[in-house]
């Protein structure tokens, strides 16, 4: 079933909400993975992280940004000053989206269905942190919190706004930049995302 409109009203903390999110039926992609994977951070953190979907490493470990994206996202961090410890940082889709091939897993874009049915909880999460500034990381999340994920290496380094008002950061996503081929194109790409986080990181301050 994908209208989730028989899911109740979003719980009232965000443990509570998590109990909620484990048998969420909204969309299939619950079924192949091994478990939903919700944001994690303070409840009144000032900053919210929102990447694309957990990865396979973040499925099995149960929590966002673990694997080669988040490693790459604490050290560019690090970098600018960013502390991952005082931001939520969270998904705009909550269970892993892949392909089995032979042993492995591999990563397929979750589509607009599911960024729609899972928004929901995004929303959630957000009504309970209420950060000051959202920092969206690729084209997933943008879509998922300003209705588009179009352009998005044009609109990187600027400051939209979700429904409700609040600031988003637009940057690139972390995968992206480990899969850029061209070594002066990666490194350009680098750079724009230290810079997008120290914006991130200054709004902190
Ligand atoms: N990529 C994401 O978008 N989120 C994660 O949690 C891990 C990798």
């Amino acid at each position: 079933r994908l209208s989730g409109q028989d899911t109740p009203p979003p719980a009232g903390d965000l443990d509570a909400l998590h109990r909620q999110a484990a048998v969420c039926r909204r969309c299939p992609l619950h079924r192949d993975a091994t478990q939903v994977v919700m944001g994690e951070g303070p409840r009144d953190a000032p900053l919210m992280i929102v990447g694309e979907q957990p990865g396979d490493r973040e499925d099995l470990a149960g929590r966002p940004f673990v694997g080669p994206a988040g490693q790459l996202f604490d050290r560019v961090a690090g970098e600018v000053g960013l502390d991952r410890d005082r931001a939520f940082v969270t998904n705009a889709v909550k269970h892993f989206k892949f392909q089995p091939r032979g042993k492995r897993r591999i990563h397929q874009r979750p589509d607009a269905g599911e960024v729609q049915a899972c928004k929901w909880w995004l929303e959630a999460e957000r009504q309970l942190v209420r950060p000051k500034l959202i920092l969206a990381m690729g084209a997933t999340a943008a879509e998922s919190l300003t209705g588009s994920g179009k352009g998005i290496l044009s609109r990187r380094g600027t400051v939209e706004a979700a429904e409700d008002g609040t600031p988003v950061l637009l940057t690139l996503h972390p995968s992206y930049l480990l899969r850029v081929p061209d070594a002066a194109a990666k490194e350009a790409a680098m750079r724009d995302f230290r810079a997008d986080l120290s914006i991130a990181a200054r709004m902190l301050a």
